[in-house]
């Protein structure tokens, strides 16, 4: 044990204590260009020792590649992790733009036990509906999620990316240990009705991406000039053409704030996300997603800056300037259903 651990942070009621920030393993196989592997393999290892517990995957990563990869490291540490995975997200490889949702009960069983296997683990500690497919009643895929609790496959129910009412339907059925939903400098739309229903509900939230997929940290300003092909930030609104230059400068606040803690532009992103905790009354567990051990440091090295009210206002101002939506079709997100 060292001083460099994190703090804990409780997971729904009676849920399992986690590391304050978890690990988004996305990265490792999908979404942003080539993965050192052994450094990816190496950075798992190296969270786990800083104290971060909670791994976030999905199926949809990789075509399942991600859980795979994953597989060794849970199997070397099944008692010390918490295993986050996703299900109702179809990627098809010869159109890396479409999207296909599902959320019927014939189609979660399939997917659980796809996924148990390709993670080599006897049950899935936090299970979350990827994607809500409105043909489908909420109550009827938290019906089905549920009764994988109860065989034993699932231990806690999340959901992702869903709307206030959403939430309160799903809650009904079964609790729910956790919201996850983009949250950000960049991303504040959760705010308006989804964070006070989660506060009320006493569900903790799981923001994603709170680094603005890498955009708040400054290491590249331009998606197309500065990621290679195939990179999906590349097809994002926010990172290209003239929005690109727009939000770029919109770091400058972010720069003074980090000067002034002698800490980086992406630990200053962290931290606000960290203390809206105390800002919106509950419980907080970002998931910033990172290949490499110099990373994951910093990542959680950013759990221990306190920001003032004066920089969270100056901070909290930066949202309403961003250039481009956070998804190319808003659909995809639970701001686009509200
Ligand atoms: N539920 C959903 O729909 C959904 C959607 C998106 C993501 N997620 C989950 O959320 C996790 C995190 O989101 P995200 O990966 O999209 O975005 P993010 O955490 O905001 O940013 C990740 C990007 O930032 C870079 N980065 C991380 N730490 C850095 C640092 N200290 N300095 C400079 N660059 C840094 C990473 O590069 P390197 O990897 O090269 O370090 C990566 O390109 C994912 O891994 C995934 O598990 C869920």
């Amino acid at each position: 044990m060292t001083d460099s651990r994190i703090a804990k942070a409780q997971l729904g009621a009676g849920g399992p204590e986690v590391g304050v920030q978890g690990l988004g393993c996305m990265g490792m196989s999908f979404a942003y260009g080539p993965t050192d592997t052994e450094e990816a393999r190496a950075t798992l290892e190296r969270a786990l020792e800083l104290g971060v517990t909670l791994y976030d995957t999905a199926d949809a990563y990789g075509q399942g590649e991600n859980e795979r990869f994953l597989a060794p490291f849970f199997a070397a540490h099944r008692d010390e992790v918490v295993i986050a995975t996703k299900f109702a997200l179809t990627i098809p490889p010869e159109d890396p733009t479409r999207r296909i949702i599902r959320n019927d009960a014939p189609y979660i069983r399939q997917a659980v036990e796809a996924s148990l296997k390709r993670l080599d683990v006897d049950v899935i500690d936090l299970y979350y509906m990827h994607r809500r497919d409105v043909n489908v009643p909420i109550e009827e895929t938290v019906g089905a999620m549920a009764e994988l609790v109860r065989e034993g496959k699932v231990k806690q129910l999340g959901l992702s990316e869903v709307t206030a009412g959403e939430l309160r339907a799903a809650q009904t059925v079964h609790p729910i240990a956790a919201v996850q939903s983009e949250w950000s400098l960049f991303s504040r739309d959760i705010e308006a009705s989804v964070v006070p229903a989660a506060r009320e509900l006493g569900v903790p939230l799981v923001p994603y991406s709170p680094l603005g997929r890498g955009f708040l940290t400054g290491s590249f300003a331009n998606a197309e000039k500065d990621l290679t092909a195939g990179d999906f930030r590349r097809q994002q609104p926010r990172f290209t053409g003239d929005n690109a230059a727009t939000n770029a400068a919109l770091l400058e606040p972010i720069r003074a704030v980090a000067k002034a803690h002698d800490a980086s532009v992406g630990q200053i992103a962290l931290a606000w996300v960290h203390q809206q905790a105390a800002v919106h009354g509950l419980t907080v567990v970002p998931i910033p997603g990172t290949r490499r051990r110099t990373r994951v440091e910093e990542n959680t090295a950013a759990t221990r800056v306190t920001l003032t009210g004066a920089e969270l206002a100056a901070l909290d101002a930066i949202a309403a300037k961003v250039a481009g939506s956070r998804y190319a079709d808003m659909t995809f997100s639970s701001a686009g259903r509200e």
